[in-house]
């Protein structure tokens, strides 16, 4: 597939996380284009927009609001391709700011997409083994979703728990 990456980062855990992500779905044989919001809009993915799978990364700014960079990359993309249903999010924040607002940019922007997609949810930067194994599922998870022409929005919410169940609201 055509997957289309675009992150924002300010202290390297969200972009971690993006690599993690890229070179899953590099290892697995897909073509990835890469974009850091901070200093790329959709113009860098060059002549056309369009992907198989868009998958959208973010940290997330007081009381869970999505960086500017990012809302800003997200009015370019809906305008270009419209809200896609091939999409997911992921993002890391940090359980300190509360438990309302943690990954809040993730929520928001999921629920803005209406994506049925699992969201990805890692506090701080990933570390350890259990991280990256995360990181991993969650992926092949995406990517698996994304590669079956059967699924649907209502098959995939009712088949895919998010990554950290624990912390799904409603
Ligand atoms: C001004 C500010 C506000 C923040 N507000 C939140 C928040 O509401 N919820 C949250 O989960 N994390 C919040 N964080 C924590 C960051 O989202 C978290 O450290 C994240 O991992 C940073 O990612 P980055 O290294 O990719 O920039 C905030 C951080 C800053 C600097």
């Amino acid at each position: 597939m055509r997957i289309l990456i675009a992150y924002t980062s300010l202290s390297g855990n969200t972009r971690e996380v993006a690599f993690q992500v890229r070179e899953r779905c590099q290892q697995l044989g897909h073509r990835i284009t890469w974009i850091d919001t901070f200093m790329q809009g959709l113009a860098a993915a060059g002549d056309d927009p369009r992907h198989d799978l868009y998958l959208l990364g973010a940290w997330s700014d007081n009381a869970g609001r999505t960086p500017p960079e990012m809302k800003r990359f997200i009015a370019e993309l809906v305008a270009a391709v419209g809200k896609p249903p091939r999409l997911a999010v992921f993002g890391t924040g940090e359980t300190q700011w509360g438990e309302e607002y943690y990954c809040g940019a993730v929520r928001r922007m999921a629920a803005f997409f209406d994506t049925g997609y699992p969201r990805l949810e890692i506090e701080q930067m990933p570390h350890g083994q259990r991280d990256a194994l995360k990181i991993e599922r969650w992926t092949d998870h995406v990517l698996a979703i994304a590669g079956d022409p059967g699924a649907t929005h209502t098959t995939i919410d009712k088949a895919t728990p998010h990554a950290d169940p624990a912390r799904l609201i409603r």
